[in-house]
């Protein structure tokens, strides 16, 4: 498929603004509607933007039909990411280059200041090719009016360039090189390789290929919305896409893999001369690699925030729900709160943190007194609107000695949480929130650690931290084909020396956890029966047989005003 996938909206008054479906569906219609998560009538995100002042997100929408197809470009506009408006849509098919499709693509401001588009169009035999639009009014900074560049398309397969044209999309946003050259990267795949192939442009629509693709990983499959972006190496502040490889600056390529549905980044040097990207030893674009995400979240991409001068990354992040229920609820799919990015310390990964913005919805707050959890107890946190809620807690660990020897053959984190699920005691850990909990505990979604004893770990710590987020309790709806998957990472933290801190976003039917300060990120989707609304509770639980201190704040969170 393509970085456009549908998911479908049957309620006809949702397509219309929220605001007013809301006032005559009943939560008890809808309670798995998320309040402060931007959702599309249908999704597909495609392009973040700044814009005097203004963020701009662009996602893929059939406005004709329940099936797949008619994909437009739709719009709405925040100024502070929370809070969202929408426009009319900005790009339709209509000639040659995209009559088929106008699917993913991204933005770049120019040197001018001029926003441009370049997008994937279908052409009449179903060919990908790369078009470019531009905005209208450039004094508008809504940009609701744009126009398709007389040259599309600017970018195409020919015999000669050997692109496979049914595997060429997602143009990513452009940087310019020291030369005053553009360049751009495409999606692709030849035999089984993934690749970014590579193109260079003086004047933005006069593009040629590049010998070589920036990169390219055998046996990846089809890269996806490929993101390509520098970091600083010394702060957290965020760069500008074009700011050139130095001394200070490092480089991230991140993938989207059609084959697995996750998103993969490694971290390395851009060699800009040579137009090509090479990983640092030991970061690689697969399962043994680096994920955003360890749960839900796909299609991201991200973009320089020149006002804040910080990296933002938007995910996708789709329903774990059955289609049939899907099309009951009438909508599915949605965007995960958006996270400022950076480099950690060791320079081996990036921390996300949701962006500031979100704090300004949290009302009252809870504070969690330091309380010690003794092996086997749960504790209520009482006095939070636990649907939707912030909530950050830290664990103080006194003895390590009971923290169980880790297995040499556990070494896929996933499986390892599979195994070792909520409910299964242990020495140091389970311990963490169980979620979306009913006030019996018939229904949870458990976030938690698990520490072990790792001798001669690759991570080099005496001690293992293991992040899971266990939905097979999380529903007493036991339909098949509702995916109640546990997810699981090990988390880069050495616990005798750094907070092992957990804080979880939750939005009625979404959870996103972020581990030790954002070193990893589990995002996961549930659909409670009984933990609705005002019947979900949260609790802090201990599982293990050693004691650890809790403490911490909750925060209830309004609803943010999405149309
Ligand atoms: C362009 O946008 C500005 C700001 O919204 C508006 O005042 C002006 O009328 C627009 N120009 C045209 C030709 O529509
Ligand atoms: C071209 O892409 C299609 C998917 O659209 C794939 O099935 C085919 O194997 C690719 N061809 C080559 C030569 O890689
Ligand atoms: C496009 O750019 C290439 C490389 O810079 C150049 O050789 C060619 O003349 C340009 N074509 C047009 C039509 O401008
Ligand atoms: C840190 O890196 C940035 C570029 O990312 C550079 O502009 C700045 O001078 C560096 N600061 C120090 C103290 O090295
Ligand atoms: C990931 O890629 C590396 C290097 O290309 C390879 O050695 C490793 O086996 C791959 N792992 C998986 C799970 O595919
Ligand atoms: C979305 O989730 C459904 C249900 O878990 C799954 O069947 C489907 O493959 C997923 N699609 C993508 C693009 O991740
Ligand atoms: C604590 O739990 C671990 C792991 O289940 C077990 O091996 C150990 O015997 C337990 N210790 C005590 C004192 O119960």
């Amino acid at each position: 498929m393509t970085c456009s996938f549908f998911w479908l909206y049957c309620f006809v008054p949702l397509l219309f603004g929220y605001g007013f479906a809301a006032s005559f569906l009943s939560t008890h219609d809808q309670p798995y509607r998320t309040r402060f998560h931007f959702q599309p009538p249908r999704n597909w995100m495609n392009a973040p933007l700044i814009y005097k002042g203004v963020y701009h997100l662009f996602y893929q929408y059939n406005p004709k039909g329940v099936t797949w197809g008619n994909i437009v470009w739709a719009h709405s506009t925040s100024t502070d990411l929370v809070n969202w408006k929408p426009h009319s849509p900005i790009i339709h098919p209509s000639r040659p280059f995209d009559i088929n499709g106008c699917w993913s693509g991204s933005a770049t401001i120019l040197a001018t200041g001029r926003p441009a588009i370049l997008y994937t169009g279908l052409d009449p035999r179903n060919r990908q090719v790369q078009n470019l639009a531009f905005p209208v009014n450039l004094s508008d900074p809504y940009l609701t009016e744009w126009a398709k560049s007389p040259h599309n398309p600017v970018i195409f397969p020919t015999l000669a360039s050997h692109i496979n044209e049914t595997a060429f999309r997602d143009p990513s946003t452009a940087w310019m090189g020291p030369d005053k050259q553009w360049r751009v990267v495409v999606g692709s795949l030849r035999n089984q390789r993934g690749l970014a192939l590579h193109f260079t442009s003086r004047d933005f629509m006069n593009w040629t290929q590049s010998k070589n693709p920036l990169h390219s990983v055998e046996g990846n499959g089809m890269w996806e919305c490929p993101d390509f972006f520098p970091v600083s190496k010394n702060s957290t502040i965020g760069l500008d896409t074009s700011t050139p490889s130095g001394q200070n600056v490092k480089h991230v390529l991140k993938v989207s893999l059609d084959d697995t549905k996750k998103d993969y980044y490694t971290i390395g040097r851009y060699n800009i001369a040579e137009g090509k990207y090479v990983p640092d030893k030991g970061s690689v674009q697969n399962d043994s690699g680096l994920r955003y995400d360890y749960g839900k979240f796909y299609a991201s991409k991200s973009f320089f925030d020149s006002e804040k001068k910080r990296r933002v990354l938007w995910g996708w992040v789709n329903e774990s729900s059955t289609e049939t229920d899907n099309k009951r609820k009438g909508w599915s799919g949605l965007q995960a709160i958006p996270r400022t990015l950076w480099i950690d310390k060791s320079r081996k990964q990036l921390i996300q943190w949701p962006i500031r913005e979100i704090e300004k919805l949290r009302t009252k707050k809870v504070k969690l007194p330091s309380t010690v959890l003794k092996g086997g107890s749960v504790h209520e946190i009482i006095g939070v609107t636990a649907a939707q809620a912030d909530v950050q807690v830290t664990f103080g660990i006194s003895d390590f000695q009971k923290a169980q020897v880790l297995d040499p053959s556990w070494t896929d984190p996933q499986i390892l949480c599979r195994k070792k699920g909520a409910s299964v005691e242990g020495g140091l850990g389970p311990f963490g929130l169980l979620v979306l909990a009913s006030k019996g505990l018939q229904e949870y979604t458990a976030v938690f650690f698990r520490i072990f004893k790792a001798h001669n770990h690759k991570y080099n710590n005496k001690y293992l931290v293991l992040m899971c987020s266990d939905q097979s309790r999380s529903s007493l709806n036991n339909e098949k084909g509702l995916d109640k998957i546990t997810y699981g990472v090990f988390l880069k933290l050495d616990p005798l020396h750094e907070t092992l801190a957990l804080r979880s976003l939750i939005d009625h039917s979404i959870i996103e956890s972020f581990g030790g300060g954002g070193k990893a990120c589990i995002t996961a989707r549930v659909y409670p029966l009984l933990a609705v609304d005002a019947d979900a509770c949260i609790y802090a639980f201990n599982y293990g047989n050693e004691s650890v201190q809790i403490k911490g704040n909750a925060w209830n969170l309004r609803t943010a005003m999405i149309k």
